[in-house]
């Protein structure tokens, strides 16, 4: 089902692949800390599913979702983890199925004004926009949206905080996702301060 009410007042998701518990759980707090209210882990690690499970326990003032999705195994997975949204890097009939049969929101990606239209028709007025800057960035969606009126954008994939900006002054926008202010660098030395300073500067950008 539409994820447009799940999300509702999120406008930045950090969009995280993680693959230690303790760190996975030190980074949710300092982004809850700064305000971060919603997480997307994504399904591209072995742990991600049992982090999902931890995080989901941990912070349930937080709405954590689990992301890159592929397979209605991986929906049942999720939910089962604690997942409270589901994300996509596209669709095929038998995940939004899967989605639906699980009374899951979900948001399906889309990377074409067919594939829009497609979601549209299914129900889906919330759609990933993944990647979005290869697929043209800001002014891309501002193209698709002229016509599509009824679509709001999740965009993700290389978007960063110069990028932040010309996206979430869209009205198609509804949030954007990314990484850029998760360093692995910082993780893998424990960095909690220049962490929580790259999250909080920007949280500040897409809330200021
Ligand atoms: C995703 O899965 O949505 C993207 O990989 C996140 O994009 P980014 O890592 O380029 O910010």
């Amino acid at each position: 089902m539409d994820a447009t009410e799940c999300l509702l007042g999120i406008r930045l998701m950090p969009v995280l692949a993680l693959r230690e518990e303790a760190t996975a759980l030190r980074l949710a707090h300092i982004l809850r800390d700064v305000g971060f209210q919603a997480l997307e882990i994504t399904l591209r690690t072995p742990q991600a599913l049992g982090i999902l499970e931890t995080l989901t326990r941990a912070l349930p003032e937080l709405t954590i979702g689990a992301g890159s999705l592929r397979t209605p195994t991986q929906i049942t997975q999720a939910k089962a983890a604690g997942a409270q949204f589901l994300v996509a890097p596209g669709h095929t009939e038998t995940l939004l199925a899967a989605a639906q049969a699980e009374r899951m929101p979900f948001v399906p990606g889309a990377a074409t004004g067919s594939e829009m239209l497609r979601l549209l028709e299914a129900g889906y007025e919330l759609q990933k926009f993944f990647p979005a800057e290869t697929l043209g960035g800001a002014p891309a969606l501002r193209s698709f949206s002229a016509p599509l009126p009824e679509v709001r954008f999740f965009p993700t994939g290389g978007i960063n905080s110069e990028r932040l900006p010309a996206y979430l002054a869209l009205e198609a926008v509804a949030l954007v996702g990314g990484s850029w202010f998760v360093s692995d660098a910082a993780l893998r030395a424990g960095d909690e301060e220049a962490l929580a300073a790259a999250a909080a500067q920007a949280w500040s950008l897409a809330h200021g």
